[in-house]
């Protein structure tokens, strides 16, 4: 790992820092923030920053909320410091005239050139800032303005969530093939069959549910009935030797209103049975309708048997960590990814933007 870290920055004392940040949460219907764990990542990056003696710019998107106005007192209290929230540019300015310590900007994406990865708008963002600090490794991914334009304009550094986050996916990644389980579940083929391509042959057994496993049963030719599928399965499995033995799909199923809703208690047993035995578990994806507590049994039986098998474990995925969190389980597991897409991108082999535009390059 190349890339320039926090401890490389110097002495930020007084210095204007843009810090990109993931508020990416989702909200219960009355608006209120319905899953903190991303936020309460971004505390101890700020927490340094401001011990160093550093002024800070958080900048962030949110994909539920339009603005994060209505969110301030909740980012405060679980940032733990006061926030100047600013609507546009010139309310960024006089924050920094009026030598304010933190600050949020309204969210990236209302600005088009965000997504566009605009020059015009990246340099907006840097206006007036010493140093830019990538600690959302859930957007590096994502080859927009505040991700990778930003870091082309002032010296840049991971933040410590993602030197982190890449330090123990690249850990889950190189351990050894004997004794490392992964688990794949959820929808989005074409985001998780890529890591089963790439982890294949570093791993023990890949063990696949929901609708990932329906998508491998309908290209096998069985009869899965009104069952979800991704529309573009075939192609995407077109790369993957779905007869590997060390894949290993249901073998019984819950079914309802003639689809296949959850994993069976023999498939249940069996990927419990493979956690036993492991020494890292990687963990994406939930065995099936999980939200939906008649469905849950699957994936409440696996998140159980990956919390006591003792071995290093590494889960990630927004329905999984919601999953596991329901379950009360959260700290049982080593290491909670932020990342959802990013994860699976690391995990599949990806450069990903972000990382790269920091100066990260796998080799
Ligand atoms: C995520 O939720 O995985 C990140 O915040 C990225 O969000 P996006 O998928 O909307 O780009």
């Amino acid at each position: 790992m190349t890339m320039h870290t926090l401890a490389d920055a110097g002495d930020v004392a007084g210095k204007k820092v843009l810090m990109r940040t993931d508020f990416d949460v989702p909200l219960d219907g009355d608006g209120n923030i319905a899953e903190e764990f991303r936020i309460i990542r971004q505390r101890p990056a700020l927490e340094e920053l401001l011990s160093r003696g550093a002024r800070v710019l958080l900048i962030a998107h949110s994909s539920a909320a339009p603005s994060f106005e209505p969110l301030l007192p909740h980012l405060e209290r679980l940032l733990g410091v006061q926030i100047r929230f600013c609507r546009n540019f010139a309310e960024v300015h006089a924050y920094w005239d009026d030598k304010g310590t933190v600050a949020l900007l309204e969210n990236l994406r209302s600005d088009a050139g965000e997504e566009a990865n605009s020059d015009a708008y990246a340099r907006r963002l840097v206006e007036g800032c010493d140093l830019f600090v990538n600690n959302a490794f859930a957007v590096c991914h994502r080859a927009h303005a505040s991700v990778v334009t930003v870091p082309t304009l002032i010296p840049s550094y991971a933040g410590p969530l993602v030197e982190e986050e890449v330090a123990q996916l690249t850990k889950a990644v190189q351990a050894p093939a004997e004794g490392k389980i992964v688990y794949m579940g959820g929808a989005k083929a074409s985001t998780k069959v890529p890591v089963i391509r790439h982890l294949i042959g570093k791993a023990q057994r890949i063990a696949v549910g929901g609708v990932l496993a329906n998508d491998i049963f309908k290209v096998l030719g069985r009869d899965i009935g009104a069952s979800r599928v991704d529309e573009h399965a075939e192609e995407l499995l077109a790369g993957l030797d779905i007869h590997d033995p060390r894949l290993v799909l249901p073998t019984d199923s819950v079914t309802d209103d003639g689809r296949i809703a959850d994993i069976g208690p023999e498939s249940a047993a069996a990927f419990a049975a493979l956690a036993r035995g492991a020494t890292t578990i990687i963990w994406n994806g939930p065995m099936g309708e999980c939200e939906d507590a008649r469905f849950a049994a699957g994936t409440n039986a696996l998140a159980r048997a990956i919390a006591e098998s003792g071995a290093w474990t590494v889960v990630g995925g927004g329905d999984t960590i919601a999953a596991v969190a329901r379950a009360g389980l959260l700290e049982k597991f080593s290491v909670v990814s932020t990342g959802g897409g990013s994860m699976l991108a690391f995990l599949g082999g990806e450069q990903l933007p972000g990382l790269a535009a920091l100066g990260y390059s796998a080799s």
